[in-house]
């Protein structure tokens, strides 16, 4: 579904854009997930493995649009694509359609300036508006700044999953999985 767009003024005294996407987005966003692949282990794709086409991406855009159990929420800085956050239905059988899944990136540049939060808590209402019951999440042993977000966000800690993630050189890294469970809101 669409938000409505809002702004949200960072600590730096920027106004950051929020917004649903459009499928004229579809490029921005592949070289976002890529630009952030690069910057850091703490997201489940190597660069290469974003093969993503500007149309599949588009077609993608489309149906986060026509779904009551997708959400997607761009964040701009100056009109350049800084931040996403995504919330996906896990599978569409009748038995989970209300748990999803949420990713969160933001572009190294723009971190700590309160964009990751802005784009969490624009997320989670709208998901409330929604037939979102259930957001899921996992994070990598390590990643502090976004096991903070979520924790203020409200989000629980379930477990540990041990090496669920093998890295280039070798080595492993567990993740916890956090779940939050929607406060529905009439809209
Ligand atoms: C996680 C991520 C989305 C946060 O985005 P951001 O725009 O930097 O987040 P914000 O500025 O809104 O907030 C960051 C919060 O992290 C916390 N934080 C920062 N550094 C921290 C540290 N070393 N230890 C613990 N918490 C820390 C703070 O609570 C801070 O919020 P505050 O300054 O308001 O107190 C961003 O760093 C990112 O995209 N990382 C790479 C991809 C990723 O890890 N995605 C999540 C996958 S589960």
């Amino acid at each position: 579904m669409k938000i409505e767009p809002r702004t949200w003024s960072l600590k730096d005294g920027r106004i950051c854009c929020l917004r649903s996407p459009e499928p004229d987005d579809a490029e921005a966003m592949i070289r976002h997930a890529r630009r952030v692949a690069d910057e850091t282990e703490f997201v489940s794709a190597y660069r290469d493995e974003i093969n993503i086409t500007t149309e599949e991406q588009a077609a993608l855009i489309e149906q986060y649009t026509a779904s009551v159990y997708q959400l997607c929420v761009l964040a701009f800085i100056d009109d350049a694509l800084a931040g996403i956050c995504l919330i996906q239905g896990k599978s569409g059988r009748r038995k989970s359609r209300h748990r999803t899944d949420l990713g969160i990136s933001v572009q190294k540049a723009y971190w700590s300036l309160g964009i990751g939060r802005a784009l969490l808590s624009a997320a989670l209402e709208e998901a409330g508006k929604l037939e979102i019951e259930q957001i899921e999440l996992a994070v990598y042993e390590g990643n502090e700044r976004a096991r903070q977000l979520y924790k203020d966000a409200g989000f629980l800690d379930v477990g540990l999953l041990p090496r669920a993630a093998r890295l280039a050189d070798g080595s492993y890294l567990g993740e916890y999985i956090m779940v939050f469970n929607v406060q529905r809101r009439g809209g």
